[in-house]
């Protein structure tokens, strides 16, 4: 009797583990090299047969109406001459080192976000003592096509990490990232209209959000310097951003328009405001992501101040509503204990 419980403990056990998750593999960015070989070697990690088939049929289904398919392109080779010489540069190479066709990587790095990576769930939570933990899941209709493509980045300078971040192949941009003992971001798309406005707004020189992750990463200092670059960048949508620090009640949630804010909110242990959720949906928005939100939420309270740790934030972003069906990654990042930076590619 006691071996045939042991036995069905075992299969319990083994239940619990047999998960398809995997953590996400990680590509080194020397940031010393010259901006055209930045991603050199990125193909020895990937499958980059199937990375290509990817990049190019979601840069096609990014366009609607269909058969606008070849003008945008032609708008997204115009605009790529447009860009600064770094970022040009570095797409160029990237387009190379892969082997796609150059208007897809530009369609795929200024337009794909823009339909599709609009849900998810952001946190930022600060425990008893005013530790803070941020964490997120990215969802996307196309997550299956997403999957194989999460990488994270590590941007270093002779061996040193100055920031990391989570990312897809063929983007030059982050979709979250930290600044060792500095700050961590997390960034959604919100819908903004057609994708020839996005192209309009590129044009001007406004950034994609993800471009904006990353240069607020590379050059920013401090909470407070990143802070003012993420709210006063011009983007070519709008966005949801939060951003984390390490010293207390240092979280706020941005949600963005193309020029700047449409409303914050910010930590605050004094009034209780422990954790913030961002769930991409505008406040009184689409129902079922105010479902997730309160899901999320719900499972905060229960978890309570006291317990909340980077653990604890992972299981809260794998409770179901959350955690779904869409879900690509979630990363969750301490930021005054760098290691502890994870993103783990959900399967379901
Ligand atoms: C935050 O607030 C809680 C509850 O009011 C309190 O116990 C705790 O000491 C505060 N933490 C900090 C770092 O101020
Ligand atoms: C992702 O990669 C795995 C392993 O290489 C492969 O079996 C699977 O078909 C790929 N999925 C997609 C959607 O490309």
């Amino acid at each position: 009797m006691l071996r045939l419980r042991m036995k069905f403990l075992g299969i319990l056990l083994l239940c619990s583990f047999v998960s398809a998750d995997f953590p996400a593999k990680t590509f080194k960015v020397e940031l010393k090299r010259p901006s055209s070989y930045r991603w050199k070697g990125l193909s020895k990690i990937i499958d980059a047969t199937a990375v290509r088939t990817a990049i190019s049929d979601l840069a096609r289904r990014s366009i609607q109406p269909e058969n606008m398919y070849f003008l945008a392109r032609k708008i997204a080779v115009k605009a790529l001459s447009r860009l600064p010489k770094s970022q040009k540069k570095e797409i160029v190479g990237l387009a190379k080192e892969l082997k796609t066709d150059i208007a897809d990587i530009m369609l795929f790095n200024f337009l794909y976000e823009r339909t599709t990576f609009r849900d998810g769930t952001s946190i930022i939570a600060q425990d008893s003592n005013g530790h803070i933990f941020h964490g997120r899941n990215l969802d996307n209709t196309y997550s299956a096509d997403f999957r194989n493509l999460t990488i994270e980045v590590q941007f270093v300078r002779r061996g040193k990490v100055v920031f990391q971040g989570t990312t897809f192949v063929g983007y030059i941009g982050l979709w979250n990232g930290m600044k060792p003992y500095k700050f961590a971001i997390t960034a959604n798309e919100r819908d903004a209209g057609g994708w020839w406005e996005s192209m309009v707004a590129a044009r001007s020189g406004n950034l994609p959000v993800s471009w904006l992750v990353r240069r607020t990463l590379e050059r920013c200092k401090d909470y407070d310097s990143a802070l003012y670059r993420l709210v006063g960048t011009p983007l070519i949508n709008g966005a949801n951003i939060l951003l984390s620090g390490i010293e207390k009640d240092q979280g706020i949630s941005i949600t963005r328009n193309r020029l700047g804010p449409q409303y914050m909110a910010i930590l605050s242990n004094k009034t209780n405001t422990w954790y913030l959720v961002d769930t991409t949906a505008d406040p009184g928005t689409d129902p079922s992501r105010k479902d997730t939100r309160s899901t999320a939420q719900r499972s905060l309270d229960e978890t309570g101040q006291k317990r909340i740790c980077l653990n604890e934030l992972f299981k809260v972003l794998s409770v179901p509503k959350v955690l779904n069906r869409e879900t690509i990654y979630t990363t969750v990042m301490d930021t005054a204990q760098p290691s502890q930076y994870k993103s783990i590619i959900r399967t379901g």
